[in-house]
């Protein structure tokens, strides 16, 4: 019985792969191989699936779909709202909540690892072990001894060491917070965040060698993306933002606004109606290339679709906006719309840059996007 899953396994791994490559995703021969070898489904004994009504249903290796379901092209959710006891909740029917844990979606973990760009000999740290998997495929490809993963959570950092030993590697697998590193195995290599980050962590900066990669997603509900930065070893790193965008669960101190109670304060929120050439769809969706420089001028706002099909943005500050049909409502403290309208006009006139124009550079003093050249006259916080 065993010998046939894992048969079945490898043909689902195999054929998930060529689904990879044939999307045209970076998988050179070493990653590729990692990706056939390692066993996904050993790193999932369960995942929650999310039903249309927005409940999550939980899927054991009991369940006939289990294996077809574990090597999808997907985000695999093993823990919702930092709750173990979901799990057991789950069983007796779907539950609500948010997830806190996830193997990451193969497509965005085949981008970042080829991001990562890897030497043989080179030591990874991992901030955000989660299931363990994306550490798994790192062993495979650098050795166990060359690789550090680290999770907020300790049982699911226990887990995941546990889930690496039964597949034979023995990583450093450590409870720590991402956010200081872990300066015990330091200096590394590159750093690769698989939680992310409202701005980069100092201490990633600081414990990786000078040359070395740090890749990481934003945590940014608008303009969002990956990031690749390589630190000059004096406690600044200069980088560039990458033309794939990657979404993933904040780090946990790197939590944004909370929606809920955003959407609680502009309830009935009143304001004069006002026509605009400006598209929520122009304006929210990543593929549109305005919506990573619309995130530069709306940092902290939160969108979200409304019951009547109309989106709304808010900020932490009161402010808010509402768009219908080519009309829009705005109210509070800044007139969020409008200094929309204006970054559209403004990245109009700077020739529509798409999101990979974009750099970064990072220091003890702050942290600043720029345009084209460190050293550009257009630059803009993040913080
Ligand atoms: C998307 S999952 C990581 C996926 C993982 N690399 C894998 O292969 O399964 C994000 C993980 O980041 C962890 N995390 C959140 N905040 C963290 C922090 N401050 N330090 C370390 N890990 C954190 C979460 O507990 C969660 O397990």
């Amino acid at each position: 019985m065993r010998a046939d899953l894992e048969r079945e396994a490898r043909r689902l791994r195999g054929r998930l792969v060529d689904q990879l490559v044939d999307d045209g995703l970076p998988l050179d021969p070493g990653w590729r191989a990692a990706f056939e070898d390692v066993p996904r489904h050993a790193f999932l004994p369960w995942l929650f699936e999310q039903l249309t009504n927005g409940r999550w249903t939980l899927i054991t290796e009991d369940d006939p779909e289990w294996l077809r379901t574990v090597y999808r092209n997907r985000v695999a959710v093993t823990q919702l709202d930092g709750d173990e006891s979901r799990r057991e909740s789950a069983r007796a029917g779907p539950v609500v909540g948010t997830p806190t844990c996830s193997s990451s979606m193969p497509a965005i973990m085949a981008i970042m690892l080829d991001a990562l760009d890897v030497r043989t000999g080179d030591s990874v740290l991992e901030i955000g072990a989660g299931t363990g998997y994306n550490a798994a495929l790192m062993c495979h490809r650098l050795g166990e001894h060359r690789v550090t993963t680290i999770d907020v959570d300790p049982a699911i950092a226990a887990r995941a060491a546990k889930h690496l030993a039964a597949c034979g590697f023995h990583p450093t697998c450590a409870a720590a917070d991402g956010a200081r590193g872990y300066p015990a195995n330091a200096p590394y290599d590159r750093v690769l965040g698989t939680c992310s980050v409202s701005t980069i962590p100092l201490a990633w900066v600081e414990q990786t060698a000078p040359g070395g990669h740090i890749v990481t997603t934003l945590n940014r509900q608008i303009g969002a993306g990956l990031i690749k930065l390589v630190p000059d070893g004096e406690r600044h790193a200069t980088g560039r933002v990458l033309a794939e965008d990657g979404r993933f669960m904040p780090l946990r101190a790197h939590r944004g606004p909370n929606v809920n109670d955003l959407v609680d304060r502009v309830r009935g929120a009143q304001a004069p109606q006002r026509p605009t050439d400006l598209t929520a769809t122009r304006l929210l969706r990543s593929a549109e290339q305005f919506e990573f420089f619309a995130g530069l001028m709306l940092p902290h706002v939160i969108a979200w679709s409304g019951a009547h099909g109309d989106t709304w943005l808010a900020h932490p500050d009161g402010s808010w906006a509402c768009y219908s049909r080519h009309s829009v409502r705005e109210g509070g403290p800044r007139e969020l719309w409008s200094i929309a309208e204006a970054a559209h006009e403004q990245w109009r006139a700077l020739d529509q840059p798409p999101r990979e124009r974009f750099g970064l550079t990072v220091g003890p003093e702050g942290q600043e996007f720029w345009l084209d050249r460190p050293d550009s006259p257009h630059r803009w916080p993040l913080d």
